[in-house]
Order: C-alpha cells, then structure tokens, then sequence
C-alpha cells in the first residue's frame, strides 16, 4: 500500500510518519512538505509538495501510485487570524485539491483531520455534542467547518472514503507547534526544564481540551483502520482525552520540578480560547470505531517531562 502525507514535517506528521512507516513500511510511505526539513531524506522517501498546486499534487499522486493520503498541511489558528487569506487559501484549497485528486486518481482513502475550532460562541462549552450548532469566528474554524462539510460532499457524492477527528490541542516533545492556540501547553514543558519559568500568552483559568501525542496517532491510525460500515460519521469525529486549566497543569509540572514558576499574561490569542469548548462529548467515536484515549492530565505530564528532558539532554528538541 502506497501512502503520501501533506505536512509531513509538522508537529503531528513528524510523529504520525514513523508511525504509518513500521505500519507500512518505510518505503512505501512518502513525506511530503511545502519545505523539506534537514535530515529527513534518510527516514524514508521525501518530496516537495504545496498542497495549493492542484497539479503538483496530481503528479506526485500519479508518480507515487498513491493509495491513502493523510493530508496534514495546513495554517492553524492563530497563525491564520495573522493572515486570513493564506489561511482560506491553504485549508480550503489545499483539501480540494486533495479531494478532487483522490476521485480522479482512484485514491482509496484519506485522512484530513478537523479541529475543536469548528466551534464557536454559540456552541455549548461543555461535554459538545457531536452534532451541535457550529458558527466559529476564527478563520480557521470557519475553514474546519466547510472542510468538513466539502469532505463529506465527496464522500456522499462521489463514494471517496474520507475520514476525521476534530482533534483538540495537541501536546507533543517532538516537533514544535505550528501556531496554534493551544501551544502554550507544549511551550510551558519547554520552559520548565530549560528555565523553570514560563510566561504563559493565555489566563491561569483558561480551560481547554487536550490530548497527548501518542493518542493523537493512535486516533488517526484506528479510525483509518476501521470498518466503514460501522461509521456514522465520515469526518469530524469528536475526539476527547483530557481538559484541564492552565493554572492545573502548572501545578502538575510543579510536582515533578518544584521552583517552577508560571506567569500569566493574556494576549489576542485568550479570545480565541474563550469561544472554544472546554469538554467534548465524543460517544460516537467509541461507538462507531472503539476510540479510547490513554494518557490523563498526570500520566501525560510524567511522560512529557521524562521524554523532553532526554531529548534536551541529546539536544534533539
Ligand atoms: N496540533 C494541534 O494541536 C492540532 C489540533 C487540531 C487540529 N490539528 C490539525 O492537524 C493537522 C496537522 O497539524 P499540525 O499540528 O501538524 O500542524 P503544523 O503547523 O505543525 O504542520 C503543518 C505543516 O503544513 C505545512 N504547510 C503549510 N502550508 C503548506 C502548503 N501550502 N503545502 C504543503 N505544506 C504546507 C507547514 O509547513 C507545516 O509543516 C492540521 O490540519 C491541523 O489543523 C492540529
């Protein structure tokens, strides 16, 4: 089986690719980026790819033989609101052009994940329902939202198997986060062991849904793996593992490093976390494909240290 990821160097493909490579095998899985990261090449097979270049992407598709594409490129949210028109251009173009070579080349599947940011003011705060009033006010939210309403148009009109998880944020000790919301809760484990202080851009009451990497694989990999006909969703599976306030998991770092310290200065980006969820109901995953998430608030927190501070040590983060 022939795989292509779009993004691949980001925060969750740099995970996500040796995960899909021990699945698939090495060579078999081709990494693709707007800029090809230093030192990939030797992980496995590498291209440039701009996911806006319809063409591009139709030759690399055809070239590779393409049978599954995870389509991870992207421009998240607070990066988006500082441009919203590459941001509209990236999401929304970049996922019809996926798309609509997916149909014509016959890919058989592709992953394209969503976000919590598909909600907004107007949705309820806590434990979202899957199927929920969903008016977003960040560029990025509203790209989430007609992305998944165009996957699902091809995925009703045209039978293409498109599948995804409205991830919350997403904490990780590989690489960095690509200007989400939610990267204070990556920045602050930075911060505690290179400084033992952080000052954090978001209120130390500021509640929002998270997940910790090896879950966020292991979502992606187990719904692709799933039988289609138990699903009642194609895209945009709530996805849930753990939320807590920042001020929360300050404390939990100060358990392991206790002179850590967290200041908290508010900016732009506290409005975009004050009109998303804290909770999210995700029912449907567990019924349609048995999703479970592993790490809590503690277990995640031990973890990150342990493998942060080594990769520190061996200057690899
Ligand atoms: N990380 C999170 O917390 C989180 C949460 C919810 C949803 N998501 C979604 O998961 C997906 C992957 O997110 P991530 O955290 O790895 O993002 P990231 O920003 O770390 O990585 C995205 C990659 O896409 C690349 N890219 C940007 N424009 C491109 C283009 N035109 N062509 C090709 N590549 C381009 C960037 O260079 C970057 O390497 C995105 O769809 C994102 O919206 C992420």
């Amino acid at each position: 089986m022939k795989v292509l990821v779009t993004g691949a160097f980001g925060q969750i493909g740099s995970e996500l690719l040796p995960a899909l490579r021990d699945l698939h095998g090495r060579d078999n899985v081709l990494a693709t980026g707007r800029r090809l990261r230093a030192g990939a090449a030797n992980d496995g097979p590498v291209a440039k790819l701009d996911v806006t270049l319809g063409e591009q992407l139709e030759a690399t598709v055809t070239r590779q033989g393409t049978d599954v594409i995870y389509h991870l490129a992207a421009v998240l949210s607070a990066t988006a609101e500082q441009d919203p028109e590459r941001a509209w251009r990236v999401n929304m173009e970049g996922l019809r052009n996926v798309l609509e070579v997916s149909r014509r080349r016959n890919v058989s599947q592709v992953f394209w994940p969503s976000s919590i940011a598909v909600f907004g003011p107007s949705s309820p705060r806590d434990d979202v329902p899957q199927e929920t009033v969903m008016r977003p006010t960040t560029i990025y939210g509203v790209s989430k939202v007609a992305g998944e309403l165009l996957a699902d148009y091809y995925a009703g009109r045209f039978s293409l198997d498109v599948r995804g998880v409205r991830y919350p944020g997403i904490i990780s000790s590989g690489a960095p986060p690509g200007g989400g919301t939610t990267d204070y809760a990556v920045e602050i484990f930075h911060a505690a062991l290179r400084s033992g202080q952080y000052t954090a851009f978001v209120r130390e009451d500021c509640v929002l849904p998270m997940m910790y990497m090896p879950d966020c694989i292991n979502a992606a990999l187990t719904l692709m793996a799933a039988d289609r006909a138990r699903l009642c969703y194609q895209t945009g599976y709530n996805v849930s593992a753990m939320s807590f306030a920042l001020g929360e998991l300050a404390a939990e770092i100060s358990k392991h490093i206790p002179a850590f310290h967290c200041a908290y200065q508010p900016d732009e980006r506290q409005a975009i976390a004050d009109s998303w969820p804290q909770s999210l109901n995700d029912s449907a995953a567990r019924a349609d494909w048995d999703w479970q998430p592993h790490y809590d608030l503690q277990a995640m927190t031990a973890d990150m240290l342990s493998t942060l501070a080594a990769r520190l040590k061996e200057g690899d983060a």
